[in-house]
């Protein structure tokens, strides 16, 4: 059976994936809503990301389907006779190993991705990330102990961005001196690595922070420490549970994806609340309410719009419309957050929202490793905020706000903000 037609997608919506619209940029969801409406499952006539055209994912029903249905779907282009788009981008022939190659366990189906993921899934686990909360608490405070008598910071350049940066790198092994220029590195990444769009500055930074990490391991293998990189050389020494270029994928895909993303959920987190400010003022009276409240942020407007991509390993059907092998299909995360279905009033911000499930993390195997990583930074981010800044306001005019377009999201240029 065949779905009934849906209107063509316009300009608008293209530039959901393609960045090239301002105010697309600036509030995406009445164009993600436009969507939605289209169908749950929508064919677009564009390349997304250079990788083609193909579909989108909107609703949260499918969204599920396509990310836990392995075998009618893949990470791993390769595994169905295509090439990887993102593997030519930094891999060039002497370039140095991260996870934009293919071997992280982002991009690899099973087996491999159990015996990766395995690997460090021990130091992940909800009761250890409980263990840092000691440290993370301190790592935020002395952060706003720097401004606290200045009263007024950029949030984004003063709490948001090294509170996740240093509490991966603490995890990591990352020497302190070193983390300003991974977080340089990973926000040029972030905004640039799209695939089919080479930009030298791009390169040249995936190239560094390749090289770097190698450097780093090196170091390690001389002087180990109680920390993870030290813990998965040992791991590589052993045998064949893991080579060195995984080794390197997977520490450059830890920093990467542990501090991008997290930095996200807090400054704009921090916007969407100063854009509400009853519900600011509900959670700045009731703290308890923070972990919900980073829940409903993740599901508002969570920092990853959507999953990567997967391709279809077979012709198959999916919401009525056909697929043919080797398609990409992109679930649309933000999409599926916002279904009418799943949520009564989606496009109210409610910090005190019940919510049984949300796809900020995604779903099945590849669901986010970090999660209760990033739920207990976040918790203690808006706390400790909160807490000592009870009058936190926006120092600037609203409109003053500016956005950059990320690889599967957007970010705040800065937070100027007052308390
Ligand atoms: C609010 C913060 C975060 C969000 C919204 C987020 C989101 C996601 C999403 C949606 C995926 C699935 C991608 C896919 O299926 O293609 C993912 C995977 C992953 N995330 Fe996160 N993430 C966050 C924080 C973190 C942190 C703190 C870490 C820590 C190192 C981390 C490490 C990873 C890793 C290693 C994967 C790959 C898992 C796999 O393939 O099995 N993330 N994340």
């Amino acid at each position: 059976m065949t779905a009934p037609a849906h209107p063509s997608p316009d300009n608008t919506i293209f530039s959901l994936f393609a960045g090239d619209n301002p105010e697309v940029i600036a509030n995406p969801f009445p164009t993600v809503a436009q969507l939605r409406a289209m169908g749950p499952v929508v064919r677009l006539p564009f390349p997304l990301y250079g990788l083609g055209q193909g579909w989108v994912v909107t609703r949260m029903e499918e969204v599920i389907q396509v990310l836990r249905d392995h075998a009618r779907f893949t990470v791993d282009p390769r595994s169905i006779g295509g090439h990887d788009a993102f593997a030519t981008r930094g891999a060039g022939s002497d370039a140095p190993t991260t996870f934009f190659d293919t071997n992280s366990m982002l991009r690899v189906d099973e087996p491999d991705h159990r015996r990766l993921r395995a690997l460090v899934s021990k130091a992940f686990t909800p009761r250890y990330m409980e263990s840092l909360r000691p440290r993370v608490q301190e790592i935020a405070d002395a952060l706003l102990d720097r401004v606290q008598e200045q009263g007024q910071m950029d949030l984004v350049k003063d709490y948001a961005a090294p509170l996740p940066i240093n509490v991966i790198s603490e995890m990591l092994g990352v020497p302190e001196a070193d983390r300003p220029q991974i977080h340089t590195w990973s926000t040029i990444l972030a905004r640039g690595l799209v695939a089919g769009h080479p930009d030298p500055e791009v390169l040249a930074s995936l190239q560094a922070f390749g090289t770097y990490t190698a450097q780093l391991v090196a170091v390690k293998r001389r002087q180990p420490a109680d920390d993870l990189i030290s813990q998965l050389i040992a791991i590589e020494a052993e045998g064949d549970r893991l080579s060195e270029s995984e080794l390197l994928s997977m520490i450059t895909l830890l920093i990467f994806a542990g501090h991008e993303t997290t930095s996200n959920l807090i400054a704009t987190g921090a916007l969407l609340l100063l854009d509400h400010p009853t519900q600011l003022a509900k959670l700045t009276a009731n703290l308890d309410l923070v972990p919900s409240a980073v829940e409903e942020l993740l599901r508002f407007d969570g920092p990853a719009y959507m999953t990567g991509p997967r391709f279809a390993t077979q012709d198959t059907e999916l919401a009525g419309q056909s697929i043919k092998q080797g398609e990409l299909v992109l679930p649309v995360l933000i999409s599926a957050n916002h279904d009418e279905t799943q949520f009564s009033q989606p496009e109210d911000l409610d910090v005190a929202r019940s919510i049984q499930r949300h796809m900020a993390f995604g779903q099945g195997i590849h669901m986010c490793l970090g999660a209760p990583l990033a739920r207990v930074e976040g918790t203690i981010a808006f706390t400790t905020l909160l807490k000592r800044m009870p009058k936190l306001r926006l120092a600037v005019p609203r409109d003053q706000i500016t956005w950059h377009f990320n690889l599967n999201s957007r970010s705040l240029a800065s937070l100027p903000v007052e308390f």
